[in-house]
């Protein structure tokens, strides 16, 4: 159970306040703000003592005369101070959210890619809508709690002692029986909070994928169990939010019971203050108000407790991604555009520290300038050798040189610099084929160079026919696009990079054998003069590579030339000869 000394708390809420500090100013004034709230509606409840006793009761003319224009006053006053308080906290709430989502975005820009395997994306997303806007807004009603409302506190109490310190003792008794009562509810808060915000990432997770996947829904007939599975994971949704307003409306009556109570206690020692002249009727009014206008502050503040540890818990699993670790970027050699000498040495992968190792023991050197091709039956590991040269993952045993240098060494940016891409799945993003075409540090690119890549990589064919051309928005993930034509802008984009280094992996696949044939005029020439790795399953891609390994169960098992490859008789020599039939009777 935490306390408010609790170390994680205090670590968040530390954290927190760093978002916090640079509008000081802003708080200030918001403080100030709160400060005149208390004070000006502590005065507009002792005004009701000249209004009872002086005005009503003595009929004295003139405070009868300056009693409206003290209220409009005290109305006026208590509207700026309220207009300022929320403008001032809204504001600071606002860009405390704003920056929270902005370092978090930044965040996932910089995060390894196994980072986000292993996370499925909807309590990420949620993170960036839901933990942001609870922890700012626990921040700004902390901030009240703690300000405004223990200022009212205070005054009322200043007032009612004025009024009748005797009628105040008898309060101070009741106080602290609903300050405890009060407590120990607030306790159940804090273990559904988290729970709540878990259940929010899986509702976003299920209709993020019902959107995405609504043909594979539609054609499986796959609505009902997908309106089950929403309805679970809404349904623990609901239960634990009634859980939560169960508790703290139960919370709200049970003080009202008790300051129900009390107040029964504080009006018969009224009627006794009353009768022994001790107490004008002025005076009771002014205090019982001051007591009525306490009681609201009263709750929230013995209840700060569960207000806190809700932005606590927020905060905490958003701290939790901001503070994973980075992607490791301690190489700093930057240089020249590299030749392309890859080299990888003795190299073993698996995925986690538990998984099979995917690639056992792999060597091998391609030249620069040259061609690499890569085969193998599906699962091999062709993909995963060729994703550990860009560093999407580390490799911890075994080398990659390039340039004789290990990739290490390099700084990440720069490495990434040197290679190009058109991985198995392309990724478009809701853009225009342009903006597609010349992505990331692409942009610098002029008219002309997209256009030269648009023709090489047989886009403008298709594009000529949209009315908005290059212009054109490919929609989410590219679904305006064939999967030909989306691969096609993927080869594109990596003409454009123009790198020394090119990866290819199945770049071709979604091509028909017309097409591909003329892209592969357009790659041929691309891969000219530059290091080349591709993966194909097509292996007439693969004939005029300079050097083919073949892969199984990630080891190498043949490599040479097309031409010795066959003669040797072995894998690949059966490969071919699957695929050759394959082709004859295809055709
Ligand atoms: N991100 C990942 N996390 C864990 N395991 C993975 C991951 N990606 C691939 N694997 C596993 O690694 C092995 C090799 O996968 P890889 O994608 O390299 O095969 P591939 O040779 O490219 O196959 P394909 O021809 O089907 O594209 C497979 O057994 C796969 O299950
Ligand atoms: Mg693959």
């Amino acid at each position: 159970m935490s306390t408010p000394l609790d170390p994680r708390l205090t670590s968040v809420y530390k954290r927190l306040w760093k978002y916090v500090i640079p509008y000081r100013g802003i708080g200030a004034i918001a403080i100030i703000a709160m400060a005149s709230t208390a004070v000006i509606e502590m005065t507009m409840v002792a005004l009701v003592e000249p209004l009872m006793d002086e005005a009503l009761v003595a009929k004295n003319l003139e405070t009868a005369r300056w009693l409206p224009i003290a209220f409009v006053a005290v109305f006026i006053l208590r509207g700026a101070a309220g207009f300022a308080t929320e403008a001032s906290l809204g504001w600071i709430g606002r860009t405390v959210i704003s920056s929270l989502r902005r370092d978090l975005f930044r965040k996932f820009l910089t995060l390894p890619s196994s980072f986000f395997e292993r996370q499925s994306s909807g309590p990420l997303l949620s993170r960036m809508t839901y933990n942001v806007e609870m922890v700012a807004e626990s921040v700004t009603t902390v901030v009240t709690i703690l300000v405004r409302d223990f200022l009212t506190v205070l005054a009322a109490i200043g007032l009612m002692i004025y009024q009748s310190s005797r009628l105040f003792l008898m309060v101070a008794i009741v106080l602290p029986i609903v300050a405890m009562l009060i407590r120990i509810l607030g306790r159940a808060f804090r273990r559904y909070s988290n729970r709540i915000q878990d259940s929010v990432g899986e509702v976003t997770q299920v209709t993020d994928e019902v959107i995405s996947g609504n043909r594979v829904v539609k054609i499986f007939g796959g609505q009902d169990y997908e309106m089950q599975r929403l309805t679970g994971v809404d349904e623990s949704n609901r239960r634990q939010n009634m859980k939560l307003i169960r508790a703290r409306s139960m919370g709200v009556a049970i003080t009202q019971v008790v300051f129900g109570i009390g107040i029964a206690g504080v009006v018969y020692f009224a009627g006794i203050e009353s009768v022994n002249n001790n107490l004008s009727p002025g005076s009771f009014m002014a205090f019982f108000g001051a007591l009525m206008l306490m009681m609201q502050p009263l709750r929230r503040l013995t209840n700060v407790n569960a207000t806190l540890q809700r932005g606590i818990a927020a905060g905490d699993s958003l701290f939790a991604v901001i503070d994973e670790q980075d992607e490791k970027d301690e190489g700093t050699y930057r240089g020249e555009r590299v030749r392309g000498v890859v080299e990888f040495d003795n190299l073993s992968f698996s995925y986690g520290d538990d998984d099979a190792p995917v690639l056992r023991n792999l060597s091998l050197k391609v030249d620069a300038g040259k061609t690499l091709a890569i085969v193998g039956h599906s699962g091999s590991g062709k993909s995963t050798l060729v994703s550990l040269l860009p560093r999407f993952y580390d490799v911890e045993s075994g080398e990659i040189r390039l340039d004789d240098r290990p990739i290490k060494e390099y700084s990440l940016d720069f490495l990434r610099e040197n290679i190009s891409l058109v991985s198995q799945d392309v990724v478009l993003f809701n853009d225009s084929i342009a903006n597609n075409l010349a992505y990331g540090q692409l942009k610098r690119c002029t008219q002309a160079e997209i256009l030269a890549a648009a023709e090489a990589a047989h886009i403008v064919e298709f594009v000529q026919e949209m009315p908005a051309g290059l212009e054109t928005t490919v929609g989410d993930r590219g679904v305006l696009l064939s999967g030909g034509q989306r691969q096609r802008i993927a080869i594109g984009r990596a003409l454009l990079k123009n790198a020394p280094v090119l990866i290819l992996d199945e770049a071709t696949s979604s091509l028909d054998t017309k097409s591909e044939r003329r892209i592969q005029d357009a790659l041929s020439a691309l891969m000219e003069n530059r290091t080349t790795l591709v993966i194909a399953h097509r292996l007439s891609t693969v004939e005029s590579a300079d050097q083919i390994i073949v892969l199984d169960k990630g080891r190498v098992v043949e490599s040479g030339t097309h031409g010795e490859l066959l003669s040797a008789d072995g894998h690949y020599a059966a490969l071919y000869k699957m695929q050759f039939s394959e082709d004859a009777a295809g055709a």
